[in-house]
């Protein structure tokens, strides 16, 4: 993770310096000594290239003298309309402007310790790389760019509200590793290993393999694994951190399940082979929830929380199961297997019916790179929010607001659930292509029993084709932050 730092405000002699710069700002603090200690070629620079300081807008002068190599202006917008997405765009920006910078000193002097904090968010959310399988890569392509230093009178309160914040960050690189790995690497086992790792954080950490499985009679989510050399995992990771440490914690937990299909080729009724290497990301809804456990431990969250995760490979073989199929969930509920590439909702069926059963949780959230229609619907911009509670809906959009990743609720009707009435059995995993991320949610809906819930279809975000301001493209890692804030405004004690 990028070193973010924090020093008293002074004028460095060599390096780079960023401005943060509002809208018609005048000079002022070490914006005017740089100016001066260059014999005014940052106001020549800013003039030439009509920098005002609107959001968004940057302007990089070059060897300005004074020593300094880069000085970049960052446009916050207006003085009054400073958000904290604000800030860790301008963050993100800093990064994606200075990669071939070493070190960068930011004059922050005007942000309050949460702000200066939040700056530092946005940059190392940016500054993520994964660069495990690059042996070639020539060190003058690679960004240069270890530390940020932030320049603020109050480093102490800016360092403090940063502590949690990089714990998020690093729950974040957690999930964004997970949904990168290709998917010979991370198979169901492989990715129940890299959660064990995750004790050394303070998490319990409970894996089910397919004998248990078999024995508590997980049908839906076995059907899906039977055509996988790769044996399925259940994961379960728990964090107790209600009621301070080392004592138990009195709550309910709140529940995060996620859909992690490791790999998936739509098995019998396999997808077509353009773009089918996109599938290595279809366990990002699980991916998201170990990031958000790793989170919540990270920050010493109190809270009590489960996170449980269904990894599986969908795969087409001999012993895949084929269109036609009947399975008995653990739920008790048959289903007929109209077409094998619906498995995450059969995955999430007995995940979602276990965690209802085991932990009687306050809620239950559900992340899954569910369906192609949800983007269709919604776009690479908003997730699918589909529940049957108003408050915990308002909350996660709320949520999302704030954080930056965005949640569009959709409806639900008894209507829809029609679609999924089965000739032979209690249901079927398909509702045909009208409405078909809302038929998906329907079917889901039928293993939560009653409880709040809401399910978030994430295959329109879990991945990006193009950097922006804090994410850089790849894994997304959406979902850590906004249930990390959902929990953060509602649910410790
Ligand atoms: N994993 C896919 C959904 C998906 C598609 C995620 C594109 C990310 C990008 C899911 O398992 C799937 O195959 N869904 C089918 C459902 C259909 C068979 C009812 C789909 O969306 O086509
Ligand atoms: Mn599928
Ligand atoms: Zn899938």
């Amino acid at each position: 993770m990028l070193d973010i730092a924090f020093a008293k405000p002074a004028l460095p002699k060599s390096g780079a310096l960023v401005l943060l710069v509002r809208e018609n700002e005048a000079p002022s603090g070490l914006w005017q000594q740089a100016d001066e200690a260059t014999g005014g070629a940052i106001a020549r620079a800013l003039a030439a290239t009509e920098f005002k300081g609107a959001k968004g807008k940057t302007c990089l002068i070059l060897a300005p003298g004074a020593g300094l190599s880069r000085v970049l202006a960052v446009g916050l917008g207006k003085a009054d309309a400073v958000t904290e997405t604000t800030l860790e765009e301008a963050g993100g920006s800093i990064v994606a402007a200075l990669s071939r910078e070493n070190v960068v000193a930011v004059a922050a002097g005007e942000l309050a310790p949460a702000q200066v904090a939040q700056l530092g968010l946005g940059a190392a959310l940016r500054a993520y790389r994964f660069d495990r399988y690059r042996t070639k890569e020539k060190a003058e392509d690679k960004p240069k760019l270890t530390k940020l230093t932030l320049l603020t009178a109050d480093g102490g309160k800016a360092k403090a509200a940063w502590e949690p914040m990089k714990a998020v960050a690093n729950g974040v690189f957690v999930t964004r590793d997970l949904v990168s790995e290709p998917p010979n690497v991370l198979n169901p086992a492989e990715m129940a290993e890299r959660c064990r790792t995750l004790t050394s954080l303070g998490l319990k950490v409970d894996v089910l393999g397919p004998k248990e499985m078999t024995k508590l009679g997980f049908g839906a989510l076995l059907g899906v694994a039977q055509g996988s050399v790769n044996e399925p995992r259940v994961v379960v990771l728990h964090w107790h951190g209600a009621g301070g440490p080392g004592k138990k914690g009195r709550d309910k937990p709140v529940a995060f399940i996620g859909k992690g299909v490791t790999f998936d080729t739509g098995g019998i009724s396999i997808k077509p082979a353009g773009g089918m290497e996109d599938m290595k990301w279809d366990m990002a809804g699980a991916g998201a929830v170990v990031g958000l456990m790793a989170a919540l431990a990270g920050r010493k969250a109190k809270v009590d929380a489960v996170g449980v995760v269904g990894l599986v490979e969908n795969m087409p073989s001999g012993t895949a199961q084929r269109p036609g199929d009947v399975v008995k969930s653990y739920s008790g509920q048959t289903i007929e297997v109209i077409n094998t590439d619906a498995e995450g909702r059969l995955v999430l069926a007995d995940v979602i019916w276990y965690t209802h059963q085991k932990f009687d949780p306050r809620f239950m959230v559900d992340l899954a790179t569910l369906t192609g229609a949800i983007i269709i619907s919604l776009g690479h911009e908003y997730a699918g929010m589909f529940s049957n509670d108003d408050e915990l809906s308002a909350r996660l959009a709320d949520a999302g607001k704030a954080v930056g990743e965005k949640l569009w609720r959709m409806p639900m009707d008894d209507a829809y659930d029609k679609a999924i009435k089965s000739d032979i059995a209690d249901m079927k995993n398909v509702g045909g292509r009208p409405g078909g991320s809302i038929t998906a949610a329907h079917f889901i809906k039928r293993f939560v029993n009653g409880k709040p819930w809401a399910h978030l279809d994430i295959a329109g975000t879990a991945w990006s084709t193009k950097d922006s301001p804090t994410v850089p493209k790849g894994a997304t890692g959406f979902g850590v932050r906004l249930l990390d804030r959902l929990v953060a405004d509602h649910y410790e004690s």
